[in-house]
């Protein structure tokens, strides 16, 4: 293995080689101009690729000032952060404002591609180099070439494929299946996981020297639940793409069902918001508005359980709805989550209980061994809760 050389960054020229196969078959590709259109152009301004970046909290703004200073360097990029806190999205930002945008954004995932298939598909092959290999194929960093590579669920390689990344990274050279010679790229690399990436390398599953050449600049994108202040903005903005769709002049979410959406902790992050209300947008069809009610439940509970954790312990209120909660989720657990049963054992309707199930944050299960709790936990999955009724209404003392 050659030394270590941080930091060094040989940006040769290199002449045009052939177009890839089809690198569209394997990978995300944005051809010049199609990133922009994704992202809007410009490199700052309200055209600034920057903009498809929405929220307003102190970390996002932090991240947004890094992918402008970022994009101008050719350093290689670490972007660390939950399913769908948005690694692309920065990713794709990172590329449009860098000098490198009129090239190629290839992505290749590398959760996705067996073992087998990876070496060939990002190095390409000679002719005859294995059964199959019927001419040269161009590999996707060859592809890439000029422009920006991004290796997403980069955790997820193979021993292996981690020692050639690491030769392609520190050398910007790589050898094509069955060649003896070294071919050498001008690619910046951006690579992305929701892991942690250094406890994989202090777990031993992924190399230390490829770990350190990768994060030379690392961004960790934080989950929307550690900035609910970015949740009205992200909202509004996803009410808007969604009217245009639909042809609507706009899509108004009421003040019930947004204290509903900051309150749930979106394990999901920014693509399950987006698809929460693309849902709440379609139930709501044809009237422009949304209610608390045409929110999942999972949501819904969310607004409920926060209603019952803020509520000021030592009143009389909330030590009488502390026990009754207590008692609810007894007779649940005792009567297996039967709502009929526990109905009966509380001397409620089942309405009733339904309704204090949803002012307390209760969420159904369907195993009687996974009792819900008012906490700051995402709630489980439901079973047969109708929810028309919104959270806090009728409930008896
Ligand atoms: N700050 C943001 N502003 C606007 N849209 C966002 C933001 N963050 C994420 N999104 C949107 O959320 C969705 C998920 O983003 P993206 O695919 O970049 O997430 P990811 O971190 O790569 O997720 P995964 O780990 O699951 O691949 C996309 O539709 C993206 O446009
Ligand atoms: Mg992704």
């Amino acid at each position: 293995m050659g030394a270590f050389r941080q930091g060094s960054r040989k940006d040769t020229a290199y002449p045009e080689t052939p177009s890839v196969t089809d690198p569209k078959e394997v990978t995300r590709d944005d051809q010049p101009g199609e990133a922009e259109d994704r992202l809007d152009t410009g490199s700052s301004g309200p055209g600034s690729p920057l903009v498809g970046l929405a929220g307003r909290s102190r970390q996002i703004q932090h991240i947004r000032e890094l992918v402008q200073k970022v994009a101008l360097s050719e350093a290689t990029v670490l972007i660390e952060g939950e399913t769908g806190t948005g690694k692309e999205l920065v990713a794709r930002a990172v590329h449009a404002l860098s000098p490198r945008r009129a090239k190629r954004f290839l992505a290749h995932n590398c959760g996705a591609t067996p073992d087998t298939l990876i070496e060939s598909e990002l190095f390409g092959h000679v002719k005859g180099a294995f059964t199959g290999a019927v001419e040269d194929k161009k590999g996707l960093f060859e592809a890439a070439d000029q422009g920006t590579f991004f290796l997403d669920e980069i955790a997820d390689v193979s021993a292996m494929m981690q020692m050639k990344l690491l030769r392609v990274l520190q050398e910007r050279e790589f050898r094509r299946v069955g060649e003896t010679q070294h071919r050498r790229i001008n690619v910046r690399i951006v690579a992305a996981t929701n892991r942690e990436l250094l406890r994989e390398v202090e777990a031993g599953r992924f190399r230390r020297d490829l770990y350190y050449r990768l994060s030379v600049i690392k961004l960790k994108l934080p989950p929307l639940r550690e900035r609910r202040e970015d949740v009205p903005v992200l909202a509004k903005r996803f009410l808007l793409k969604q009217a245009r769709r639909i042809g609507l002049g706009e899509i108004q979410l009421e003040k019930e069902a947004m204290e509903a959406l900051v309150a749930y902790d979106w394990p999901g992050n920014v693509r399950e918001l987006e698809n929460e209300l693309e849902r709440a947008v379609t139930l709501a069809l044809p009237a422009p508005r949304i209610s608390v009610y045409l929110l999942s439940e999972a949501v819904r509970s969310a607004k409920s359980s926060l209603a019952c954790s803020t509520r000021a312990a030592g009143t009389l209120r909330y030590e009488t709805e502390r026990v009754e909660r207590k008692k609810i989720l007894e007779a649940l657990d005792s009567c297996r989550w039967n709502k009929t049963h526990a109905s009966q054992v509380l001397g409620l309707s089942r309405q009733g209980l339904l309704k204090k199930m949803r002012r307390f944050g209760i969420v159904a299960r369907k195993a009687p061994s996974a009792p819900a709790k008012c906490s700051d936990a995402p709630p489980g999955p439901l079973d047969d809760d109708p929810g028309h009724e919104g959270p806090g209404q009728g409930a008896t003392g």
